[in-house]
C-alpha cells in the first residue's frame, strides 16, 4: 500500500468510504488466515517493573500500587486452566520484573511445556539476549514486545531509557527473529504528541518488520501517570486522536498490510466500547482474542490503565463471554495452538539500526 493511501485512510472520516476499508480488511481476513478465532490465555504474572514510562501506570515510581509476583505454582494452574478451556496458546505477561530471573523462568517454561500442550508466548519487556536465547531454549515459542512508536524522540519521551542502557525495541525484535522466535509487535494509537505521518511510517514498519504478531490498541490516559494527567493538553491537527474509530482504521490497514499476520482484537480497543469492540475488531481484521485466565485477586493490580475491561470477571466468565461473542458473529473458534501462518523459522528481518537513538 502507498504511503498516500495510508495517509489518506487515516484522515478518512466518510463513513461510506470507512465502510469501504472494513469491508477490504474482512476480505484480506477471510483469504488469508480464515473464520478461525485464536484464543489465547493472558496470565498477567507480576506487576513490578523497573521502568519509569510515563503512560503505564505500572511504572516503577507508582507508589499507590500494590505490587505481586504469582508463585510458579499458581503461573502453572492458570496455564492448565487455560489448556481445558481449550485455548491453544498462553501469554506470560509481566511488567519490566527483574525479580523474574532467567532461571527461573526457564522453570516455569519447562514446566508448562511439560505438563501441558499449549504455545507459550513471553511478554516480559526489554530482556538481554541471553536471557531471550535461554528461554526460547527452555521451549517459548512467541515473543511479543510493542516498539509502541517508531518515533524515536516520542519514545524516549514517554519511555525513557535506564542509566547507561539505551533502550532499542527494535534490536531485540531482530534478535527474537534470529532466536527462531516467532515475534509480535505493535503500537500504541493516540499517543500525545504522535502525528499522522509517525502513524503512517509504524503501519510501513509493520511490513518492513515482516511481523508475525501485531496487537494495536488506543492509548488510554492513566491519571496517576506524567502523560495521563496531561493528555488532550496541546492537540495539534496533526495529532492522532485515541478514538474507537482511529483504532479500526489502524486495525483494518494493518491487515491490509501483513495479511497473514495474527492480530487480536485487543483488552484496550474493548474497554473503549465494553458492548461490542471486540466483535467490531474480529470484523475489521482481527483474528485473535486473549481472554485474561489471570487469578481475580490480582487483575486490578496490573492497571496499566484504568477500567480495564475484564476486571471483575473470572476467568470462566471471560471463556463463554468471548465464546458466545465469536459465535454471534458468525466466525469459528480456533483449534490447536493457532501458530501465525507468516511465521517462517530463521527468517531474516530488517529494521532501522535504532528506535532511540537518533534523540539529540
Ligand atoms: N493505554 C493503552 N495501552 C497501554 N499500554 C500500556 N499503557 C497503556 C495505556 N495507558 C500497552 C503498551 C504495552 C502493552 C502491554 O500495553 O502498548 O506494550
Ligand atoms: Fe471478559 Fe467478556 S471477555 S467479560
Amino acid at each position: 500500500m502507498q504511503r498516500n493511501e495510508i495517509i489518506n485512510w487515516l484522515r478518512e472520516d466518510d463513513t461510506g468510504r470507512l465502510d469501504a476499508l472494513w469491508r477490504l480488511a474482512d476480505d484480506a481476513r477471510r483469504q488469508h488466515v480464515g473464520d478461525a478465532v485464536h484464543l489465547r490465555g493472558l496470565v498477567e504474572i507480576s506487576n513490578y517493573c523497573r521502568r519509569s514510562c510515563t503512560y503505564c501506570g505500572l511504572y516503577a515510581g507508582n507508589a499507590e500500587l500494590t505490587r505481586y509476583r504469582m508463585t510458579p505454582e499458581e503461573i502453572l494452574a492458570c496455564a492448565e486452566k487455560a489448556a481445558e478451556y481449550g485455548y491453544g496458546t498462553v501469554v506470560i505477561q509481566s511488567g519490566e520484573d527483574m525479580g523474574i530471573t532467567a532461571d527461573w523462568m526457564v522453570d516455569v517454561i519447562g514446566r508448562i511445556k511439560r505438563q501441558t500442550p499449549l504455545a507459550v508466548t513471553l511478554s516480559l519487556g526489554e530482556r538481554s539476549r541471553d536471557e531471550l536465547a535461554l528461554w526460547r531454549k527452555a521451549g517459548a515459542d512467541r515473543y511479543l514486545l510493542r516498539f509502541e512508536t517508531s518515533n524515536a524522540r516520542l519514545f524516549e519521551a514517554i519511555h525513557p531509557s535506564l542509566p547507561h542502557e539505551r533502550s532499542d525495541r527494535f534490536a531485540i525484535l531482530r534478535s527474537l527473529r534470529e532466536l527462531g522466535y516467532e515475534v509480535g509487535s505493535g503500537v500504541m494509537i493516540g499517543i500525545p504528541g504522535q502525528s499522522f505521518d509517525d502513524l503512517a511510517d509504524d503501519l510501513e514498519w509493520f511490513g518492513k518488520l515482516d511481523l508475525d504478531m501485531i496487537g494495536v490498541g488506543p492509548f488510554i490516559p492513566h491519571p496517576g501517570t506524567s502523560l495521563g494527567a496531561s493528555a488532550g493538553e496541546q492537540a495539534s491537527p496533526e495529532q492522532v486522536p485515541n478514538t474507537e474509530e482511529m483504532t479500526y482504521k489502524v486495525l483494518a490497514l494493518t491487515r491490509l498490510i501483513c495479511p497473514r499476520s495474527n492480530i487480536p482484537s485487543t483488552t484496550a480497543l474493548a474497554t473503549l466500547n465494553l458492548a461490542e469492540g471486540r466483535e467490531l475488531g474480529l470484523g475489521r481484521g482481527a483474528n485473535v482474542i486473549m481472554p485474561n485466565v489471570t487469578p481475580v485477586k490480582y487483575r486490578d493490580l496490573y492497571e496499566i490503565y484504568p477500567a480495564k475491561a475484564c476486571i471483575e470477571e473470572t476467568a470462566e466468565h471471560c471463556c463463554r463471554c468471548i465464546r458466545g461473542r465469536i459465535k454471534s458473529i458468525g466466525r469459528t473458534l480456533g483449534v490447536g495452538r493457532g501458530d501465525s501462518l507468516n511465521y517462517r523459522p530463521a527468517a531474516t528481518a530488517v529494521g532501522p539500526s535504532t528506535n532511540s537513538g537518533e534523540v539529540s
